[in-house]
């Protein structure tokens, strides 16, 4: 048995969807003030186009100010994941219970630099314990997220993986705790994919232990640099960062969890990183088609799309020395399921994924640029090749900012254009920040063929037969909305694709 109040703190995730295909569930539909709004909603929806003042004010005062899924200009199904004592409290469980679970760690592989106290590690991640939920309460509960699909319709694997998921989501935070990790060379990086990235190289020695200073905050969270110590092993030491070009492996075993392993990478201060959004860009997720995007974000095995492991495996192989980083501001708690996808199809590399007290909505907005400050911070000599794709309002703003923010350190910036080649992308997307940037250093790209032939090491990152089509303003709308139309409303473009896309929903019903 499950509590309401447990439903009700992801009501957000429902409200979050206006598609046609998608009903609330039932013990949704009681709720009283939001369930209210969601049918208001609709009835203001049928003449958005008529009106669209109206829905950006009613979305507004409604959902409160710019919920973030609509500030991000597209349904964004990971929001507001229950936290802690909630999950505890609805699947009844007493503190005997959860003291008696083991203590799990997700350690995220990362990234150190090379300092005057030489090689300083990052350690990021998340202390949890995983109740044994049943697989009644499991299916009750991804039932939630998979709005208007039964979970035991779905095939079996399907069903699997989205319980999985959910699993991963019902977790029980482990606040004020100590991590230690021991740490020794790494042959390879886990998975079956690719080992290593952009031929890392396995150190020598540096076998050591690393308690981390304090503790975990109260989301479970850790993230701290601390130095490594330059010890003597079997094959040596640790090449100093001065002394090579070749990032270095080790893994990183948390002491007391089974499943906080990571390989992490020792950066030297100069050389190329490859910095790459996930979703749209290495997988399908379609996140801009609510429906199809629920299913394969909760219940399909992920998908690469088309030939992109190709083009990684060619830039890992023939751009010696570089270092891959996957930046998705997905949340942290699904971060076990990207990982396992891309260290099957794509080069090893360190992970950034969205940080647990990045909860409310100014703050969600701010993640991508706050991590990739932070990578840049810790690389100011290194280049940058930023890959993604338009349909993440915040890439479109922050990708060109790093131009400006960290001179001549942007080597390239692909995107792809996900309106050009999938007709399903209602949502617009705003390319004024490329106004004056030097289109060698950028590509709107459409096929992963696009990217074929590039000479990126000397900053060739533009393929000339590939039309760009940049207005350097807001485009991609469809159904010939005008531009004026949405600056009326004085709220730019992310409230004007939600009503866009929600329009376009309910005018189907
Ligand atoms: C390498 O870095 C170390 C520590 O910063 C420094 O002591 C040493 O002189 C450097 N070596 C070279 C060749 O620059
Ligand atoms: C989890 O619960 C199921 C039944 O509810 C039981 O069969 C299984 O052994 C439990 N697993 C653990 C690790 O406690
Ligand atoms: C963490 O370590 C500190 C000493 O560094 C100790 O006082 C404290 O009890 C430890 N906390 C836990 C939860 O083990
Ligand atoms: C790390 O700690 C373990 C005990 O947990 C100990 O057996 C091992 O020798 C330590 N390793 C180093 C390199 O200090
Ligand atoms: C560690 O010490 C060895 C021997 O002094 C030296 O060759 C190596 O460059 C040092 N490595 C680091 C990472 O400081
Ligand atoms: C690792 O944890 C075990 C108990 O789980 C403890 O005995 C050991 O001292 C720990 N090692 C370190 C290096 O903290
Ligand atoms: C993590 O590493 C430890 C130590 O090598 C190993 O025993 C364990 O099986 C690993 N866990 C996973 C999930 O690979
Ligand atoms: C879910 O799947 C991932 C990836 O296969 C795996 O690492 C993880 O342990 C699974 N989680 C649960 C709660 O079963
Ligand atoms: C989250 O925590 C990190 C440190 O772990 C901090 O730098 C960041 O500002 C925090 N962000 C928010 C939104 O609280
Ligand atoms: C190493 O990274 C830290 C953390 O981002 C940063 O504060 C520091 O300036 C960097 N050091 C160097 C030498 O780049
Ligand atoms: C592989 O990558 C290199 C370096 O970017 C590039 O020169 C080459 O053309 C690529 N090969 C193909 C088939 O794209
Ligand atoms: C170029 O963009 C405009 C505005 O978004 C669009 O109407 C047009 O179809 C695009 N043309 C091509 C060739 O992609």
């Amino acid at each position: 048995m499950i509590s309401s109040t447990i439903l009700l703190t992801i009501l957000p995730v429902v409200l979050a969807v206006p598609h046609p295909m998608i009903t609330p569930a039932p013990t949704l539909r009681d709720a009283p003030t939001k369930v209210r709004g969601y049918h208001q909603q609709r009835d203001i929806i049928d003449d958005v186009t008529s009106d669209l003042k109206g829905l950006t004010s009613y979305v507004e005062s409604v959902l409160g100010s710019y919920p973030s899924y609509v500030a991000d200009g597209v349904a964004n199904f990971f929001q507001d994941f229950p936290t802690g004592s909630s999950v505890q409290s609805s699947l009844g469980l007493s503190d005997d219970q959860i003291d008696a679970l083991p203590t799990s760690v997700l350690n995220i592989p990362s990234y150190a630099n090379w300092t005057e106290q030489g090689w300083n590690l990052r350690y990021r991640g998340n202390v949890y314990k995983q109740p044994n939920t049943s697989t009644e309460d499991l299916n009750e509960l991804a039932n939630v997220f998979l709005i208007g699909t039964d979970i035991t319709s779905l095939p079996a694997a399907e069903q699997d993986q989205a319980r999985n998921l959910t699993a991963e989501i019902f977790v029980i935070q482990q606040g004020g705790e100590n991590v230690t990790f021991h740490i020794e060379p790494a042959a390879s990086q886990g998975g079956d994919g690719e080992s290593g990235g952009g031929n890392s190289v396995t150190p020598g020695g540096g076998a050591q232990n690393v308690t981390l200073m304090g503790q975990t905050t109260v989301e479970g969270d850790f993230d701290q640099f601390i130095p490594l110590a330059n010890v003597s092993g079997p094959g040596g030491y640790l090449l100093a960062g001065n002394a090579t070009l070749s990032p270095q492996r080790l893994n990183v075993y948390t002491n007391g969890s089974l499943i906080g392993n990571a390989t992490s990478y020792l950066v030297p201060p100069t050389g190329l990183t490859i910095i790459s959004d996930i979703d749209d860009i290495l997988r399908i997720t379609k996140i801009y088609e609510p429906a199809q995007g629920l299913l394969n974000s909760f219940a399909k095995a992920f998908v690469p799309w088309m030939d992109m492991p190709t083009i990684y495996a060619n830039w890992s192989s023939s751009l010696p020395d570089t270092h891959f980083h996957y930046l998705t501001t997905t949340p942290e708690q699904v971060t076990r399921n990207y990982m396992d996808f891309i260290y099957k199809t794509y080069p090893g590399g360190s992970f950034d994924t969205r940080p647990l007290n990045f909860s409310d909505v100014s703050a969600t907005l701010s993640i991508r640029k706050f991590l990739l400050d932070k990578i840049f911070e810790t690389y100011p000599q290194r280049k940058f090749i930023l890959v993604a794709d338009t349909s993440n309002s915040d890439v479109m703003k922050d990708y060109p900012a790093m131009v400006t923010d960290y001179p001549n350190q942007v080597q390239c910036i692909f995107l792809r254009n996900t309106s050009s080649t999938d007709s399903g992308d209602k949502f617009p997307y705003d390319t004024s920040g490329f106004e004056g940037i030097n289109q060698n250093m950028y590509m709107f790209f459409n096929v992963p063929d696009d990217l074929n032939d590039l000479d990126i090491s000397n900053g060739q990152c533009y393929n000339a037969s590939v039309i760009q089509n940049v207005t350097f303003s807001e485009q991609g709308l469809p159904f010939g909305l005008s531009e004026s139309a949405a600056s009326r409303t004085g709220m730019g473009w992310s409230v004007t694709a939600f009503a866009v896309a929600a329009s376009l929903s309910f005018a189907l019903l």
